[in-house]
């Protein structure tokens, strides 16, 4: 019987957790599991909600972080996070994603010799400014087992120096989830609570901090958001981050068109970002999630981690300008979106092939 911990901690992690424990859970005589919550995000709506939507069992632990600095978090992390590893001696800690959570956990099991996975493994956008950048590099180095979810990933991590036998190209769990909840989400009927008809709005999500935290970049980025809805309706559901930094802009918006929301769920995010004529992003995710569902993306972003979204998806990143976006989503709208298809092994199968390699562990 092999011991599993899963650690999560902010919002990105919980779709990608749900189908590995779904799929671990299927095997008892082999596999016996537990979770551990961070506490990075902590909100009903980043956090306590996916566990209803992904049918996730409650934490086994929950470490109740918060947040804080880089520094400061990671380190409370790292010093809640190590007694429950030594107090469940767990064969193997499987950690997700790119945020602190990750990272801060990777780095408690490597220094106590403690076996860790990391699933999306080998995601680079070579860009150090990234907090997320250095949590995916860190990660890799110290990770016994990488599991890749395009081939991208490999290749990043080959020319890294990392051990060929350590990488395990399995596709991408996140799609895993949405695989099997897009026909759940699509019951919901949520466009007709935001008044909108399908395929005639625009979604957006902001929450980078390169382009939130400075005024005069969330200012630009709202401003092009504000041009875009004269012609078609934005729903733009807001993250605690972007709604701090909003409401010290002390600007007014033009409610009519531009509706800032809360955070969605799960399920009501999936069925608006299918229900869309266009996104416009900053998130990783996002940019994977919308080139499976064939829905065009605008990446406010000079760069991803990401780039099989750009050479076989939806997906174009415009940086964060506002005349580069405004000109960006104008053009999306007029033109009928071009060809794109489904990276491969972005098929439903990921967290199966993980457990295949667990197994063999
Ligand atoms: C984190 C991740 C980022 C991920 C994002 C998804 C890191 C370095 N960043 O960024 O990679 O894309 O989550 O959402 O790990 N806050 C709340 N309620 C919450 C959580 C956060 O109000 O439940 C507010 C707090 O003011 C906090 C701020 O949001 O200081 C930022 O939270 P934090 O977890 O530090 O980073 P995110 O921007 O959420």
């Amino acid at each position: 019987m092999l011991k599993i911990m899963h650690v999560v901690g902010a919002r990105p992690n919980f779709p990608k957790v749900a189908p590995i424990m779904a799929a671990l859970a299927k095997q008892p005589d082999r596999f016996d599991q537990l979770l551990v919550h961070t506490g990075q995000h902590y909100d009903y709506n980043m956090s306590q909600i996916f566990f209803e939507h992904l049918e996730m069992p409650a934490p086994d632990a929950y470490l109740n972080v918060g947040s804080g600095s880089h520094a400061a978090q990671t380190a409370a992390i790292m010093t809640s996070f190590e007694p429950i590893v030594l107090k469940h001696r767990p064969d193997c800690v499987v950690v997700v994603g790119d945020v602190n959570s990750t990272v801060a956990c990777a780095l408690v099991c490597a220094k106590i010799g403690v076996r860790v996975a990391h699933v999306e493994a080998g995601l680079r956008s070579r860009d150090r400014t990234m907090p997320e950048e250095i949590n995916r590099l860190l990660t890799d180095q110290i990770s016994d087992l990488l599991f890749t979810p395009s081939k991208d990933g490999n290749e990043n991590l080959i020319r890294e120096g990392v051990d060929l036998a350590k990488i395990h190209f399995v596709g991408n769990v996140m799609i895993d989830t949405l695989v099997k909840l897009l026909p759940k989400a699509l019951q919901r009927n949520k466009l007709k609570e935001f008044n909108v008809e399908a395929k005639e709005y625009i979604l957006v999500t902001l929450h980078r901090p390169s382009n939130v935290d400075d005024p005069t970049v969330l200012r630009g980025i709202l401003q092009a958001m504000v041009e875009i809805s004269e012609d078609v309706p934005v729903i733009f559901p807001v993250h605690p981050r972007t709604r701090s930094r909003i409401h010290d802009l002390n600007e007014s918006l033009p409610k009519q068109t531009l509706q800032l929301v809360e955070p969605l769920g799960y399920l009501d995010f999936l069925a608006l970002m299918n229900g869309a004529k266009l996104v416009v992003t900053d998130s990783g995710g996002i940019q994977e999630e919308t080139t499976y569902l064939g829905v065009p993306c605008l990446t406010a972003r000079p760069n991803t981690e990401r780039p099989v979204t750009l050479s076989e998806g939806t997906n174009r990143l415009t940086g964060s300008n506002c005349h580069g976006l405004v000109g960006a989503a104008r053009e999306s709208l007029r033109r009928p979106s071009g060809s794109s298809r489904k990276p491969d092994l972005w098929d439903g199968h990921a967290a199966e092939r993980i457990v295949e390699v667990l197994h063999k562990m």
